[in-house]
């Protein structure tokens, strides 16, 4: 399976953006690209604005297998609902989209340890697909830590990781912590800084368009030193 697993160092960090983004930006290099929503909890918008970004073709439900009705993390939520989280269906799911694509671009729920069932966590997910992981951070205080424990989970898990995409969620004055984190944490963890997204006023992401992912979000993202190590 070709592609990249898109986590972040916590929920509302800008993973569904991000991937927008690239999966965007992918299908404007004639790449045909698939998208994959594994599991989506409180809502189905993730899914639907990547296959918007990519102009995939596929069923929305292969584009998102699992759904959860619950905001809630997918064991907690699925316990709920009285569901089992079908893992072995996502893995199949996956491998149909990487059949039709030539790069698939997965984005993960919350962060590394979000448990999808009990003991098996989106690590193991990303482990199973044999994607390599782009993290997507903020910058700001505390993101140092963020960011490293999250690189330091894939690691011990033995799980590659491309590289680090800053996104910035909100406005904010540029301090310090703004400033040094791309440097300190790639220094840090020796895994690239690909990317600086900076906040995107007025970007509508329930209207926006592909034109819109690539110029406002991807041409912040080093896509060719992305894609030279993910394809
Ligand atoms: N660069 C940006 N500029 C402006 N707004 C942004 C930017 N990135 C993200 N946002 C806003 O922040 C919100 C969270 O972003 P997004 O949905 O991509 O995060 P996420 O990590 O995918 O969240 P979840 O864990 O719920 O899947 C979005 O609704 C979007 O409006
Ligand atoms: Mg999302």
């Amino acid at each position: 399976m070709k592609g990249v697993f898109i986590t972040g160092t916590d929920t509302g960090v800008g993973k569904t953006v991000v991937a927008a983004g690239i999966a965007a930006s992918l299908k404007a290099r004639g790449i045909r690209v698939g998208v994959l929503k594994p599991v989506a909890t409180g809502g189905r918008e993730d899914a639907e604005l990547l296959r918007r970004a990519s102009g995939a073709e596929d069923d929305p439900a292969m584009i998102n297998p699992v759904f959860l009705r619950h905001a809630l993390a997918p064991s907690v939520a699925a316990e709920l609902e009285g569901i089992e989280v079908d893992v072995g269906r996502i893995r199949r799911t996956a491998q149909t989209l990487s059949e039709r694509h030539d790069l698939l671009v997965v984005e993960g729920v919350g962060g590394l340890l979000v448990p999808i069932r009990d003991g098996f966590f989106v690590a193991d997910l990303a482990l199973t697909l044999e994607l390599p992981l782009l993290i997507v951070a903020r910058r700001r205080l505390g993101a140092i830590n963020h960011t490293l424990m999250t690189i330091e989970c894939a690691k011990a898990r033995g799980i590659a990781v491309a590289g680090v995409v800053y996104n910035d969620v909100n406005w904010t004055e540029k301090g310090t912590s703004e400033q040094t984190n791309p440097e300190v944490i790639e220094r840090l963890s020796d895994v690239p800084c690909l990317g600086i997204v900076p906040f995107a006023e007025g970007l509508d992401f329930t209207h926006a368009g592909p034109e819109d992912f690539i110029q406002r979000v991807a041409a912040h993202i080093q896509m060719d030193r992305l894609l030279g190590i993910i394809s």
